[in-house]
């Protein structure tokens, strides 16, 4: 599908160009005075590429409500700059032109306003002409499949479509950089699926996106590269296939189809590897000596032993609590 985005290329040429959509650095924020205060933000820095997924993960209160609300220009940072396309946002109102927001919970639209009603109105406050705000308005609407309902008010729509309109209307003014905050939060299975896509097809058009989410298996499958905040600062940050290879064992299972005569169970236990049935499990990585042993027995399956984000999140919070303690 094509979203009346700014095409400027498609999202993979962008992001073979590099064209830095978000640069946000050393960012802060605190909350309250004397006693009271705490460090939300302690030292954030971020960056986003034109077309590029960054997962933003953490456990609850990490701060990434308040990072992303500093990124959209919502709460100023105490120290720190945030650059989108350059310009910033706690200076220059155009930046606000160039970033779209769908926040926590349902306050991103008015619920007794159709689709079509909240459109005009959001893309009035980005000063989007209201032909040009209902024309973008309608296209967006058949784009997410909401056409149907564009006059029907908002309290009427299930959760999942309204989670699809808060979308449109983030995007209304086309920004370059889209943040969700647990965009998929509440929905069901189907709801998330359609989210999933769009948010695909969003960042293929170009927008950078930085999308939180407590649900590490949507992270995984959306995201180019992933942060992990915890209390306030990013305790790691990089490509998600790489993170999640480097928490990957380097363990193989072989299913052989076939029971494993003895003969050959010894070799593989000399190896190092277990037996059990047609299954072998070796874990190290002299992978063709393993072969040579099995050979020419049938190889249905080889597989290495891979983590997941979920694995590789609780690890790293258990590897600072343990630093701490
Ligand atoms: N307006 C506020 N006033 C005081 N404390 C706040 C405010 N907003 C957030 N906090 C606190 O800052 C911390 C970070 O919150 P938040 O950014 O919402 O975290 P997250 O989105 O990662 O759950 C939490 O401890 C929260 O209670
Ligand atoms: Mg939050």
């Amino acid at each position: 599908m094509t979203l009346p985005l700014p095409m400027r290329a498609t999202g993979n040429l962008l992001k073979l160009a590099g064209n830095i959509t978000l640069d946000a650095q050393h960012l802060k924020k605190s909350y309250g005075r004397g006693k009271q205060r705490f460090d939300a933000v302690r030292d954030v820095s971020l960056r986003i590429s034109a077309g590029e997924v960054l997962a933003f993960l953490g456990p609850n209160g990490a701060g990434k409500t308040t990072t992303i609300k500093m990124i959209g220009g919502l709460v100023r940072p105490d120290a720190g700059q945030v650059r989108i396309d350059g310009l910033d946002p706690h200076q220059q109102s155009m930046a606000l032109k160039r970033v779209g927001a769908v926040l926590e919970g349902n306050r991103n639209l008015y619920w007794r306003l159709t689709p079509l009603e909240n459109i005009e109105y959001f893309g009035g406050l980005r000063q989007v002409p209201r032909q040009v705000a209902r024309q973008r308005g309608e296209q967006l609407l058949e784009q997410f499949g909401l056409s149907d309902k564009r006059k029907t008010p908002v309290q009427k729509l299930s959760r999942g479509m309204q989670q699809k309109l808060a979308i449109a209307v983030a995007l209304v003014h086309q920004p370059t950089l889209l943040l969700l905050d647990e965009p998929t939060l509440g929905l069901d299975v189907e709801a998330s699926e359609t989210v999933k896509t769009l948010v695909r097809d969003i960042a293929a058009a170009g927008c950078g996106i930085l999308l939180t989410t407590h649900q590490l298996d949507v992270a995984e499958e959306l995201s180019d590269r992933v942060a992990i905040i915890r209390q306030g600062q990013i305790i790691a940050e990089q490509p998600t296939h790489e993170l999640i290879r480097q928490f990957s064992g380097s363990a193989y299972h072989i299913d052989c189809g076939q029971p494993i005569d003895i003969e050959r169970a010894k070799k593989i236990m000399v190896l190092g590897g277990t037996v059990s049935d047609n299954q072998v499990h070796f874990p190290g990585d002299a992978l063709y000596e393993l072969l040579d042993i099995v050979r020419p027995l049938p190889i249905r399956e080889i597989r290495q032993d891979r983590a997941d984000l979920t694995d590789v999140f609780l690890s790293l919070m258990r590897d600072v609590e343990s630093e701490q303690s």
